[in-house]
């Protein structure tokens, strides 16, 4: 039960049924990676179906021939004499060691003990070892006992964007946009747990069976979701957005390929002159750090405030004040929803609000302090085209429970959305700024919307990389010209309207 040994000292958990369910000894099951990309499964009104049920509907092909051999990257390399050796040594360190104790040392001492009673082991138990394979073992003993266990070495390369962990046998990562399984494994369920348990009681919280479903940060500020048994059938899911201290900038973005030059500019205007916008994507297509990317062209002096569900921004400007909801504790009480946040931010005169993700009836809200002077107020979305996130945004005000006429609720995104950038994970893995798109008006009762620049894929190449050019569509003066003049920056947004037509042309 090393699961006692929280560093924050809180209350040791059992381990959940898990512990007790052993793993099918069968092979692990299908990796699902496609259900992490549709776009707002997780969210709560279900995205409309369409090409979903239509797809499920059509009769498995019974035929089909078996899936391709998955490849498997070697982030662990050691062996599995190594780790009969480590169960030996844990075990015998399990035996000896006075976990409450423990408990009671920080961090650094804790560590120490643990090194020390260890090397006492293998000298006992005559382990023929080198010293760098010791130093490993210690290493490795100690993260088990107070760290993240396997999750360590995923933990500390900053190049993973996502890590999700199926059960104790299957972990996959996301890295440069394309998603592979890893050789890293849970020694059980119940290890795994354990895990699972230290991250979320970091934030105060618990996941257990009576509470199987829990967002947690980690001290570095990745984000956390962890669904446990009996929910999650084939033993705890956990699922690490990782957190990227050094955010993409708009050069890296232009680096990446994700937006042109000329796109970039119009981003850079578009931030600047204060439009509203909205920026939609599905789960994992950039849309955070879109929004990241755009905070960067507010100007120092605006009083910015931002409302997140995990704080994920990071505003480079002076003025800015952070807020972030709360979940309800174990009594289920003292939750703060983010309609709670963007009502409250109102009294607190800000000059744009940031809200992280609008997913619920925040939306009425966000559209009325878009609507009433908070000029350049931004938030991201879950949807596929810029057109599905004006829908879903009109389906949030819906299932808010305010019984507006359609008509009212679509004027009301009219007047304040001035424009949507869709942002995208294509299939080679990169993520792109597919559009940018201005939202125009009301003809009767459909909001008529125009593309000022788009993403087109021209072919691929021989690695499969797909090529494409973000193109101008030919509009001379997009709707927020005007408002670009008002900044001084319609030069600008003329220069870059060209070179986006001239770039398209090659
Ligand atoms: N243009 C880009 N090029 C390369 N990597 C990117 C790009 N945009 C984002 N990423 C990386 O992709 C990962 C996911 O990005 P991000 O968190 O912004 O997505 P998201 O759409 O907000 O996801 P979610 O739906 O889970 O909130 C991050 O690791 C980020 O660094
Ligand atoms: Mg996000």
């Amino acid at each position: 039960m090393f699961g006692k040994r929280t560093t924050t000292g809180g209350p040791a958990v059992p381990p959940p049924a898990a512990a007790e369910t052993p793993r099918p000894a069968a092979a692990p099951p299908p990796p699902k990676p496609a259900a992490s990309h549709g776009a707002g499964l997780s969210d709560p009104p279900p995205p409309p179906p369409r090409s979903t049920a239509a797809a499920s509907s059509k009769p498995a092909a019974k035929s089909a021939p078996p899936p391709p051999k998955e490849k498997v990257a070697a982030i662990d390399s050691r062996s599995d004499e190594y780790y009969r050796t480590k169960t030996e040594v844990f075990n015998a360190l399990i035996d000896t060691i006075d976990l409450s104790q423990l408990a009671q040392l920080d961090q650094e001492s804790a560590r120490e003990e643990i090194r020390d009673i260890v090397i006492e082991i293998v000298s006992i138990k005559n382990v023929v070892m080198s010293v760098a394979e010791q130093e490993t073992l210690l290493e490795d003993i100690c993260n088990d006992v107070l760290g993240y266990g396997p999750l360590e070495p995923l933990l500390a390369r900053d190049d993973i964007a996502d890590i999700m962990v199926n059960g104790a046998g299957t972990t996959y990562i996301e890295v440069a946009g394309k998603i592979q399984r890893t050789n890293i494994r849970f020694r059980n369920n119940a290890q795994l747990m354990n895990i699972c348990q230290r991250i979320v009681s970091q934030v105060g919280r618990r996941v257990d069976e009576a509470s199987p479903i829990c967002d947690a940060r980690l001290a570095d500020g990745s984000r956390v979701n962890v669904i446990a048994p009996p929910l999650a059938i084939d033993g705890p899911a956990l699922t690490i957005r990782k957190f990227k201290k050094d955010k993409l900038k708009i050069t890296d973005l232009v680096n990446f390929g994700s937006i042109s030059e000329p796109g970039a500019e119009i981003l850079r205007i578009i931030g600047a002159c204060r439009c509203n916008v909205l920026i939609s994507g599905g789960t994992g297509s950039g849309k955070t750090t879109l929004l990241n990317t755009l905070t960067a062209f507010i100007a120092p002096g605006e009083r910015v405030i931002t409302c997140e569900d995990a704080a994920e921004l990071q505003l480079q400007q002076p003025h800015v004040v952070r807020l972030e909801t709360r979940p309800p504790n174990l009594e289920g009480q003292g939750k703060v929803s983010m309609t709670d946040l963007v009502k409250n931010c109102l009294r607190m005169r800000p000059d744009r609000i940031i809200v992280g993700e609008v997913r619920g009836p925040e939306a009425f809200d966000l559209l009325q302090a878009m609507n009433t002077g908070h000029d350049g107020s931004m938030g991201t979305l879950h949807a596929n085209t810029p057109r599905e996130g004006l829908s879903r945004l009109e389906s949030m005000i819906t299932m808010g429970g305010f019984t507006l006429p359609q008509r009212t609720i679509r004027e009301m995104i009219v007047g304040s959305i001035d424009v949507v950038i869709q942002a995208s994970r294509l299939r080679d893995g990169s993520r792109k700024i597919v559009s940018i798109t201005e939202v125009m008006g009301l003809e009767g009762d459909v909001i008529v919307t125009q593309d000022v620049m788009r993403y087109e894929i021209d072919g691929e190449d021989k690695d499969g990389k797909l090529i494409g050019t973000h193109r101008g569509t030919g509009i001379g003066r997009p709707r927020f010209w005007d408002r670009a003049k008002y900044f001084n920056m319609e030069g600008d947004l003329g220069r870059a309207l060209d070179a986006l037509e001239e770039g398209g042309r090659q």
